[in-house]
């Protein structure tokens, strides 16, 4: 995944430090290497391999000429993360330069053709021959609008493009599929980007792109034509996110910041509450559901999975959307299909819900408000975490997993749950604030090797996701594992250099739990434990102990014992030297 960037500013504002601005707000989306053109009677190209600072360091990206302009941040996919592969790309005579996001399926015939016909390939990319094809079609007769129309009949895959050419100056062609696109306008000029984090500092009135649409946009304004070529009218939504929420406002890194501000994200979609039981009484008769999701989001979807099928009783099956296609499709008019995802553009989370839009009722929950799933389920749950920049899940996890307990309450009448909900953005913010005492701990314990997470029931998914923060960005090989599990094939596997992390809270599986630690801890595990405050059978079978608060039941125990997992993952990648914000071949929207 790639970020992408284009500004037309007025005249008398100059493009290269705007476009640096936002694109640095995009490195979430890659950061192996960084490149910008600009426009000023000639068009300008710096890019090399490296992060913004460090490149920009280099090559001075923000000093560049001109009023509008293009810049991307890459996450390589076809072709090696060089010089070279950085975009923007040029054609032959440096006439059309252009910015890519997604992947092209039939690049090397289109290459090949290209290379016949006479022209140069420097890069080793699928984006290279838009900018061929672009200038082969103008060359033609056509002019940079229609030459981008045609270029787009004849690549096939997922793409988000930025234009600009030398022969239509002033000019930012913009065009979509399957990769997300904004446009959006302000006092400086107009804009488009993959995400709304990028443009929030100079522009808060978005038009999201639908999939195949084109965005011309000129000092002017902005014109949009959908895939047939006509031109259609838009509606702009002012965006109330503010810039500071997409900036790190003295902490270190997102992260952190992130995982600090998860009681807002719960409160804040608490708020949702009306809004799900208005929808809840628009489905209708369920009989069924099923959730697809991936990553974390998948997890997610395993907690309501345990939630409906305990609180509702209507039977529930999960299935990741990359192995949906694999499903037998037994869905009727009667099965509720949710989507989980934070970004609403997830591929294979996309192509699942098109298909289950044709037999049953769809709902998809998701953080980012007119994201394309958004648009395509039939109704929708906004989660209200605000935008996510570390490239690990943790503030829309949880305000994810209100969104669930919310549903699900709500549609067992059960008070009980919702009252519990409440409470949850205080018990978060009381292990927050000790968070240096993890930090201490994580320092001076030398996590190393494998680690495995344990829990039963609800906090089965915990140990899912608390294993992914720890394998994301620390590298470490760690499984989480159904307690009751362990014994069929992990426990040979562990020692006395092995950390098993038990999510023990008190309830009913508290006794079953309890005999999976001591298991484990009689094969010499290093247990690290976290449980209800104050209970020393966990601390006497235990080395070290995360302890929580005990009014936390097992239940609400998925919304809670999450975070001092994503604490202890976060600061032992930085007692290990790595950027938590940036794992290392990981991206946070994958559209491809
Ligand atoms: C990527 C991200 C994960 C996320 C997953 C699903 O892998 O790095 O953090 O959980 O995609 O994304 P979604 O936006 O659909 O929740």
């Amino acid at each position: 995944m790639c970020g992408i960037v284009g500004c037309i500013l007025k005249e008398n504002e100059k493009a290269a430090p705007v476009l640096f601005n936002c694109i640095s707000m995009l490195e979430y989306r890659g950061y192996d290497s960084i490149g910008m053109a600009t426009f000023n009677g000639e068009i300008e190209v710096k890019k090399a391999r490296g992060g913004i600072e460090s490149v920009d360091a280099k090559l001075n990206l923000k000093d560049m000429d001109g009023s509008f302009g293009i810049a991307h941040t890459r996450w390589a996919s076809a072709g090696k993360p060089t010089d070279e592969n950085a975009h923007p790309h040029l054609d032959d005579t440096g006439s059309v330069a252009v910015v890519h996001n997604g992947t092209l399926e039939n690049y090397s015939e289109l290459k090949a053709e290209l290379i016949k016909e006479g022209h140069t390939f420097r890069s080793s990319t699928d984006t290279e021959v838009i900018p061929h094809l672009i200038k082969k079609f103008m060359d033609e007769g056509l002019n940079l609008e229609e030459a981008l129309g045609k270029c787009t009949t004849r690549i096939r895959g997922s793409y988000a493009i930025a234009a600009i050419s030398k022969a239509e100056p002033d000019k930012l062609m913009a065009v979509r599929k399957y990769s997300p696109l904004i446009i959006a306008y302000g006092e400086k000029g107009y804009f488009a980007a993959s995400d709304t984090p990028a443009v929030l500092e100079y522009a808060r009135n978005i038009i999201r792109l639908k999939d195949g649409e084109t965005a011309i946009l000129t000092r002017k304004g902005i014109r949009i034509l959908d895939e047939k070529g006509e031109e259609i009218e838009w509606k702009s939504k002012y965006i109330d996110w503010t810039p500071e929420m997409a900036k790190k406002e003295g902490y270190k890194h997102f992260m952190i910041k992130e995982i600090v501000e998860q009681s807002c994200a719960v409160k804040n979609t608490l708020i949702q509450k009306a809004s799900i039981e208005k929808i809840i009484g628009e489905i209708g008769d369920v009989k069924r559901i099923c959730f697809v999701a991936c990553g974390t989001s998948y997890h997610a979807s395993i907690t309501g999975k345990y939630l409906i099928e305990s609180l509702v009783g209507i039977a529930c099956d999960v299935v990741i959307a990359s192995e949906f296609r694999y499903t037998a499709k037994t869905w009727d008019e009667n099965t509720l299909v949710i989507f989980i995802s934070q970004s609403g553009e997830t591929y294979d989370s996309r192509m699942a819900l098109k298909e289950a839009n044709k037999t049953s009722k769809t709902l998809a929950i998701v953080n980012v408000a007119g994201s394309a799933m958004s648009e395509e389920a039939e109704y929708v749950i906004q989660t209200q975490a605000g935008p996510e920049i570390g490239v690990a899940a943790t503030k829309t996890y949880v305000a994810q997993l209100t969104a669930i307990y919310l549903f699900a309450g709500l549609l067992a009448e059960n008070d009980e749950v919702i009252d519990k909900l409440y409470k949850v953005p205080a018990y978060i913010d009381e292990i927050t604030k000790k968070r240096e005492d993890i930090r201490k701990l994580c320092e001076s314990y030398d996590f190393k090797g494998h680690a495995f997470y344990l829990g039963r029931g609800f906090s089965y998914p915990t140990a899912l996701e608390g294993a992914l923060k720890l394998k994301e960005i620390t590298y470490i090989h760690a499984e989480g594992y159904a307690a009751g599990e362990l014994k069929h094939g992990p426990l040979a596997l562990i020692d006395e250099t092995v950390p098993v992390f038990v999510i023990i809270p008190p309830g009913e599986d508290y006794t079953k739990t309890m005999t999976n630690l001591k298991e484990v801890e009689a094969r010499g595990a290093v247990v690290i434990s976290v449980g209800a405050e104050g209970d020393d059978k966990i601390r006497e079978n235990s080395e070290i102990f995360f302890e929580i608060n005990p009014e936390v039941d097992d239940m609400i125990a998925p919304l809670v014992y999450i975070v001092p997992l994503q604490l202890i993952s976060y600061y032992v990648t930085l007692a290990m030297g790595y950027n938590p914000d940036k794992p290392r071949n990981l991206s946070k929207v994958i559209t491809v």
